[in-house]
């Protein structure tokens, strides 16, 4: 049976009305989860259905291709060593480890890219070493191929800008480009993949604003092919949108270039973040954009927000929509399920998942359908807890 074909029929195993679903959790104390969520007319229930390891000591970051049922997991252990992990999916959502890359650590994202099918060679971003490493597949055996060292004349205003702090290795929704937002150095760092070598150039950056600390970055396109950027700003607590230009189709070695155009807060004018608040994931559906806020207790004792945006179909400019609770405390990540009426939130500190309704007409949150704590609680502030969430689709 097809991938496609095995989830209709395991769907069709399930009551009238009722939706299942498998969702894949990483905890910063080594530990995978499978989880099964199933729905029955608005009310569900989560249950974790195994768990493994496999993924060094810290895993932080999930990365799935279900064209090929594999997940990549990030190990984000700063003891100088590290070590990422490749899984097999099967159809109940469990993880069978086929493959380990030893790394430098201290990995807090990953991703796929070039070779005949986006899957030649991975990349991945250090934060502390303020590295970029790349590896040749297949794990294991991963050979490294390139190591970036990235450096800056001058500390930012933020104290923890004491160097560059690469957050995520984005490519681009065309393959041939990887986007690096460097918290550290208020940069959008541009590199064009070299599809055959999994060489990397650089190209220029794309500057954010003294204090940003970008962290993750989402792509945009409207009916009429306009394309925009949108940027997570943990230190600054902010959004911001980038004007985005590609190269001529007949120029190999052009590059991609940012302009940012627009900034607008993870708060609700008029509203201050606090001391320690910081913003954490950024998502895209149609046209509206979500981005987590980490501690900021909006609705209530260990109740974080998510702020909602609009996107306007023309120009692509946001506009504030509203916060919704997050159910979580620290939510780290959260993803939607494809047809966008479901988010599953991973609370770090909390170490929960939430599931919350989403309506796609007026892109608003609403309620809790389903919530289960996975694995120990963290501490505020700390690197513990659960580190990410994403739909099995
Ligand atoms: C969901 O609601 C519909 C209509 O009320 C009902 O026919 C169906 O049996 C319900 N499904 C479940 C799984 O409860
Ligand atoms: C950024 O702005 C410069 C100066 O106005 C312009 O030449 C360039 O085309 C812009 N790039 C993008 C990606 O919008």
């Amino acid at each position: 049976m097809s991938p496609m074909a095995q989830k209709l029929f395991a769907a069709a195993a399930l009551a009238p009305g009722a939706l299942g679903a498998n969702l894949l959790v990483s905890h910063f104390s080594g530990s995978l989860y499978s989880l099964s969520f199933t729905n029955s007319n608005s009310s569900g229930q989560l249950s974790i259905t195994s768990e493994t390891d496999g993924c060094g000591v810290t895993p932080a970051w999930l990365q799935l291709y279900s064209d090929i049922n594999k997940v990549y997991c990030f190990d984000e252990s700063w003891m100088g060593s590290g070590s990422s992990a490749e899984y097999d999916v099967a159809e109940d959502g469990s993880l069978t480890l086929t493959g380990n890359l030893k790394t430098t650590g201290n990995s807090v994202h990953g991703a796929l890219y070039g070779g005949s099918d986006g899957k030649g060679f991975v990349a991945t971003v250090e934060y502390t070493p303020s590295t970029l490493t790349t590896y040749k597949l297949p794990f294991p055996g991963g050979e490294q191929i390139g190591l970036e060292t990235f450096t800056m004349e001058s500390q930012g205003p933020n104290p923890r800008q004491d160097k560059p702090h690469p957050h995520e290795a984005h490519v681009d929704p065309t393959g041939k480009f990887i986007v690096v937002p460097d918290l550290g150095a208020d940069l959008l760092r541009v590199f064009r993949i070299n599809a055959e070598t999994g060489e990397l150039t650089a190209c220029s950056e794309g500057q954010a604003d003294p204090g940003d600390g970008p962290r993750h970055i989402v792509f945009w396109e409207n009916a009429e092919g306009l394309q925009k950027a949108y940027v997570l700003n943990e230190l600054g607590n902010s959004v911001s949108a980038w004007d985005v230009e590609y190269p001529a189709a007949d120029e190999a070695s052009g590059c991609l270039a940012f302009n940012k155009t627009q900034t607008l807060s993870t708060y609700e004018e008029g509203t201050t973040p606090g001391p320690t608040t910081k913003a954490a994931e950024i998502r895209i559906v149609g046209s509206f954009l979500y981005a987590s806020n980490r501690a900021d207790e909006t609705f209530g004792d260990e109740q974080d927000s998510i702020a909602t945006y609009t996107i306007d179909e023309q120009t692509g400019e946001l506009a504030w929509l509203e916060a919704a609770n997050s159910y979580s405390y620290y939510p780290r990540t959260f993803q939607f399920n494809t047809d966008g009426t479901l988010v599953a939130v991973g609370g770090q500190t909390s170490s929960n998942v939430a599931i919350i309704a989403r309506d796609p007409a007026t892109g608003k949150l609403g309620k809790l359908v389903a919530n289960l704590q996975v694995g120990r609680k963290g501490r505020a502030g700390q690197e513990d807890g659960l580190s990410a969430v994403i739909w099995v689709q």
